[in-house]
């Protein structure tokens, strides 16, 4: 249960062991009622504001002018660790294209409007909820086989069975790639993703090597749709155009590389932490089979529920002052979506697991801002057909151990999910 009683000089969000046993829902509804902007301890580097509320992380998503993606310094995320190394390269790599040259030189979550709007209007041409829905049968063949495989070996770990294959597939299915290259691209993908949790920790050398192959694969990829076009995204990428300008190839192989890391852990995790939560609430599940058009509710609840990707930084641009705190410019401010999504100013109830809950303006894909996420609809046709087939084929999700969390203060995710599926 949540208590507000957690004392201010114990909150340290770059704790991973706390993040281990579970998001610390205590600390954040402590700083929504006493510190909505809280500059969080640090031991070196600009100081760092934590933003809790809804109302405030809203506000300063959208005002992208005092508060910027693009001079995030090292990263939008990463709340302690300033990497100054890979900050000052990737300066000097900016510096080396013009950005009014090659609109598409930087990777966009790492750009602020004009440039942003130019690149997204550029991808958004591409990535279109019709591409999206063309997905939809095999998306929802690769799901259904995966549970049925699942419903047939008995004692199985739900995350890398079940959850983790879906997103790769259908970011792969997306782009055209054919379907015997997967498996080497999968290889490849997982490589790039890595993670701070240990247990996914990858060499560096494989991790340079898969970015080497993915970036050649890609590249080929882009050079074969230039010459023999097709009715899938890579060459609607590719054929894309802005005020004159197209993608080159070496943007369309970042893209690609965003597309996948973006899009690949988010939703895993979303998944699994959206059947951890039907197995602690065996009626909403039961509820779901009678009526599977709660389905889209219950995602949404999910998302809330869940907020995987927990929170994203912005770069102070200019000095203001926030509920009486002076935000200057170099500071660091941090949107915690996670707490946002248990507002209580905003949600009745926010602790509780509600698949009925409505209304549900949760900002787990950000909010309003320019970089709303671009994968939202992508996410939610896969996580509506999961729920949907899941519902459909399997009677009872029976746990079979603890589920084991993900190391990690950036994403929140289950990574082991011992069950058994019992057929319906
Ligand atoms: C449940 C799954 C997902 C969650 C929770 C999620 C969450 C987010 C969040 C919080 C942002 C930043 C929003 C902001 O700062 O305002 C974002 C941006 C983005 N996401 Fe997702 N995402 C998910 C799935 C995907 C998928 C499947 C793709 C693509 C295949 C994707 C591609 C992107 C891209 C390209 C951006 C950057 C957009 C920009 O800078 O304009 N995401 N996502």
């Amino acid at each position: 249960m949540q208590t507000t009683t957690a004392d201010l000089s114990d909150i340290d969000l770059r704790d991973r062991d706390v993040f281990e046993q579970g998001v610390p829902h205590e600390w954040f509804a402590r700083l929504r009622r006493d510190a909505p902007v809280f500059e969080h301890p640090i031991d070196q580097g600009p100081r760092i504001w934590i933003l809790s509320r809804y109302a405030d992380i809203t506000a300063v998503s959208a005002d992208w002018q005092r508060n910027s993606s693009a001079e995030a310094n090292g990263s939008i995320r990463g709340l302690d660790e300033v990497d100054e190394e890979r900050w000052q390269a990737e300066v000097a790599a900016r510096a080396a294209t013009s950005v009014d040259e090659d609109v598409t030189a930087g990777v966009m979550i790492m750009m602020d409007p004009p440039a942003h709007s130019k690149y997204r209007r550029l991808v958004s041409k591409a990535f279109t909820p019709r591409m999206v829905t063309l997905l939809e049968p095999a998306i929802r063949r690769i799901t259904a086989g995966l549970i049925d495989q699942a419903i047939a070996e008995g004692e199985v770990d739900f995350v890398p069975k079940v959850a983790e294959p879906v997103p790769l597939m259908a970011i792969t299915e997306m782009l055209g790639a054919p379907e015997e290259d997967r498996p080497q691209l999968f290889t490849w993908a997982n490589r790039l993703i890595g993670s701070e949790d240990p247990e996914f920790s990858i060499d560096p050398r494989d991790h340079e090597n898969a970015v080497t192959s993915f970036h050649q694969y890609a590249a080929a990829m882009a050079e074969d749709r230039r010459a023999n076009p097709r009715d899938d995204m890579a060459t609607a990428l590719i054929e894309a155009e802005i005020d004159g300008q197209k993608m080159s190839t070496d943007a369309f192989c970042r893209f690609f590389r965003l597309l996948t890391s973006a899009g690949a852990e988010s939703t895993r995790y979303t998944t699994a932490s959206g059947v951890q939560a039907l197995i602690e609430n065996p009626d909403q599940f039961q509820a779901l089979r009678d009526d599977p058009t709660l389905v889209p509710n219950a995602v949404e609840e999910i998302l809330r529920w869940a907020t995987p990707v927990m929170y994203f930084r912005r770069a102070v641009t200019e000095d203001y002052e926030l509920h009486g705190k002076q935000i200057r410019a170099g500071d660091k401010v941090v949107l915690w979506y996670a707490s946002a999504n248990r507002d209580e100013e905003v949600f009745d109830d926010p602790n509780t697991f509600n698949i009925y809950r409505t209304p549900n303006k949760h900002i787990a894909f950000g909010s309003g801002g320019p970089h709303f996420c671009l994968g939202s609809g992508l996410a939610r046709l896969q996580l509506n057909i999961m729920f949907e087939e899941l519902a459909a084929r399997v009677e009872r999700i029976e746990p079979l151990g603890d589920p084991v969390r993900l190391r990690s203060n950036f994403m929140n995710g289950i990574k082991h999910l011992p069950v058994r599926l019992h057929p319906a």
